[in-house]
């Protein structure tokens, strides 16, 4: 599992992401925190970031997000932070493609949404800037 990768020794939730682009690879990320705590990086926008530089321009399919930790069961689904909303939205807008989001805990239910635009209701986006 790639939450094995995680860097979370301060909250001891490690978050892992994988995303099954339109070509077909496989791209990963986990969160990577930091002994100052706001610079440390959703796994989320660690894997948006890769995905970006190793495959420009190849929209992303799926992205599935789930978590292990030490301190909390992982037993139901996470959804993504208010910032990794604005990210991956952004991802669907610049690649014209809807993400599907699947989203999971070690057990219990997983979570099935159609993209990211619908967690995020009145988005900001760069029509604002033109
Ligand atoms: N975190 C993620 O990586 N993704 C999420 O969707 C929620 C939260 C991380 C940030 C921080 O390293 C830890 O989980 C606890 O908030």
């Amino acid at each position: 599992m790639v939450t094995k990768q995680a860097y979370a020794p301060y909250s001891k939730f490690n978050v892992g992401a994988a995303a099954l682009l339109q070509n077909g690879e496989i791209v990963t990320g986990t969160n990577q925190e930091n002994a100052s705590y706001p610079v440390g990086i959703c796994a989320e926008r660690v894997l948006l970031g890769t995905a970006a530089t190793l495959f420009p321009g190849v929209p992303v399919k799926t992205l599935a997000i789930s978590y292990d930790s030490t301190n909390v069961k992982s037993d139901h689904p996470i959804s993504p932070c208010g910032m990794c909303r604005q990210a991956i939205h952004e991802y669907e807008l610049r690649t014209s493609s809807p993400i599907r989001l699947i989203l999971s805990g070690q057990e219990g239910d997983v979570y099935i949404i159609d993209d990211a635009r619908s967690l995020l209701p009145f988005a900001f986006t760069s029509d604002e800037l033109k």
